[in-house]
């Protein structure tokens, strides 16, 4: 990025309004100050800002006694009398456009500009031209620190606490590495902001800083968005069977982080995980978070709709968009097929929200690793399932006996039980047709009633809350019956 390269480019121009969106002010009227500064006499513009506070001030030099209290409409016509060049910064001069004095003002200035050369710079957190004036203005973009540069802040940030303190930051090489990689997208003072909050808490750039880090960047980056950033993730050891599907997901691990680019693979895109309920979908997603090392955020499109109406497909690409900042990053989309079922759309938005995820899916090269899942298949629209789309389609079904023993094992460990005290194998049998939401359930129950009778956990407590249980695969065997045959030949088994 040249920020003051690209300004000095726009001045030169002859564009008498120069448009900026930013929540950053200082670093663009500090860039304003170095642009103008470091220009020769016969260019030299003097530069003002205003802000309805403070009114007119000098800017680049510190003259006293150089304010001016002016309204809105009483600064537009002291740059319209003036003669002198220069460049009025306008802070915040947004909910003043809607006047058309201000506006015929502004023109005015604009047209008078050969003459005399007044850029009029409009700085805001955001900033609709009226049309009257478009064709007078010209937006400038300040560019983002590219990765020497957020180098450089952390390095200045570690300077400032070691002045502080008498000692030296310790960086973890590996650590500040992925530090520098995960503040990109960041503006100049959040990224010192969020490395500051690195360093200055113990003094040392580690590992484990990274995930307060991207907690704070996603606050940063989805200021009243769609997306949901999960703090709890697992690991795949908390999951039973779906070894297959593991087994994928860790082969594609290092192509996902960037570390195997020299081998030509393709940066994986994600996986739909189809299935019966309570089988592991949601679980999968979140342990392949945790598996990868990068944070897990969650994309709802019930949210989208409902908070967003009339505006899902903007709000759909910003939330994208949101997410490929925050990249390497998983994106779980859970029961796609209820946010993107076309059945009952009359209006036609699921379908251009739809087109919207498609072309992202189909066009994104940053490492967003998407992970969808759906057990209603009759809503699934036929676009999301056609071969290219995801770069595999998983069945995961009702664990088999093997696994049924295995989830057992987990939840019984995960609640402070020795699986070796319970016979397993009596236990599985009795589940046989339970999901593993299913299984955990009863284990849940069996440790009530166990409590209630002031008696250890037995595998006789179990099979009791077992036998009370109809499970879902009785309840709702033609469902899963007819998920079964729709998945064979068009998924794989993830078990
Ligand atoms: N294979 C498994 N291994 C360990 N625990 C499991 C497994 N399957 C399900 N569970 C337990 O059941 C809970 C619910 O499972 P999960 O939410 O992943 O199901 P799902 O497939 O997403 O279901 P749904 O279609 O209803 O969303 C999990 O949080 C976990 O505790
Ligand atoms: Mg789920």
């Amino acid at each position: 990025m040249n920020n003051e390269h690209d300004l000095e480019l726009i001045l030169n121009s002859q564009v008498p309004l120069i448009v900026v969106e930013t929540h950053d002010e200082p670093p663009m009227l500090e860039l304003l100050k170095r642009v103008s500064l470091s220009r020769n006499a016969a260019d030299y513009q003097p530069v003002f800002r205003w802000t309805i506070t403070d009114g007119l001030q000098r800017m680049e030099l510190a003259l006293q006694d150089d304010t001016e209290e002016l309204d809105p409409e009483q600064v537009l016509r002291h740059i319209r009398r003036t003669q002198q060049t220069g460049i009025y910064v306008l802070l915040d001069f947004h909910p003043y456009l809607k006047d058309p004095v201000n506006i015929r003002l502004l023109k005015d200035i604009c047209i008078d500009f050969p003459q005399a050369k007044r850029h009029v710079v409009l700085l805001s957190h955001q900033l609709e031209l009226p049309p009257e004036l478009e064709a007078f203005g010209a937006r400038f973009h300040i560019a983002l620190p590219n990765e020497r540069q957020r180098n450089e802040i952390i390095r200045e940030v570690a300077s400032e606490w070691r002045e502080a303190k008498g000692k030296t930051v310790s960086a973890d090489p590996r650590a500040l590495e992925l530090l520098v990689t995960n503040l990109a997208g960041l503006t100049e003072s959040d990224t010192r902001r969020l490395a500051r909050n690195a360093i200055f808490n113990d003094g040392a750039i580690t590992r484990s800083d990274l995930e307060g880090v991207m907690a704070a960047k996603y606050e940063l980056l989805n200021r009243g968005g769609v997306l949901g950033f999960e703090y709890e993730t697992h690991r795949f050891s908390d999951v039973a069977g779906l070894s297959r599907l593991k087994a994928w997901l860790e082969q594609r691990k290092p192509a996902f982080l960037g570390e195997a680019q020299a081998a030509g693979l393709d940066v994986p895109r994600g996986v739909l995980l189809i299935g019966v309920q309570g089988c592991g979908k949601s679980l999968t997603a979140k342990a392949t978070a945790g598996v990868y090392g990068v944070p897990l955020l969650r994309l709802d499109f019930g949210t989208l709709y409902n908070k967003y109406h009339g505006e899902s497909e903007r709000n759909l690409r910003e939330s994208l968009k949101t997410a490929e900042v925050m990249a390497p990053c998983v994106l779980w989309i859970d029961e796609i097929e209820k946010g993107l079922s076309t059945g009952h759309d009359s209006t036609g938005t699921t379908r251009r929200v739809l087109g919207t995820f498609l072309t992202w899916l189909a066009e994104k090269n940053s490492p967003v690793f998407v992970v969808a899942t759906a057990n209603d298949i009759s809503a699934l629209p036929p676009e999301l399932v056609r071969k290219g789309r995801f770069d595999e389609l998983f069945f995961v079904d009702l664990p088999d006996s093997d696994v049924r023993m295995a989830i057992f094992e987990v939840h019984l460990r995960f609640r402070g039980h020795d699986p070796a005290a319970f016979d397993l194998a009596r236990l599985e049998a009795a589940a046989d047709g339970f999901s593993g939401a299913e299984i955990e359930q009863g284990i849940v129950s069996a440790l009530y009633a166990a409590h209630a009778k002031r008696e250890p956990l037995s595998t006789a407590h179990i099979l009791r809350e077992l036998e009370r249980t109809q499970p879902l695969s009785v309840v709702m065997a033609e469902t899963v019956h007819a998920l079964r045959s729709w998945a064979d030949g068009r998924t794989v088994p993830g078990h």
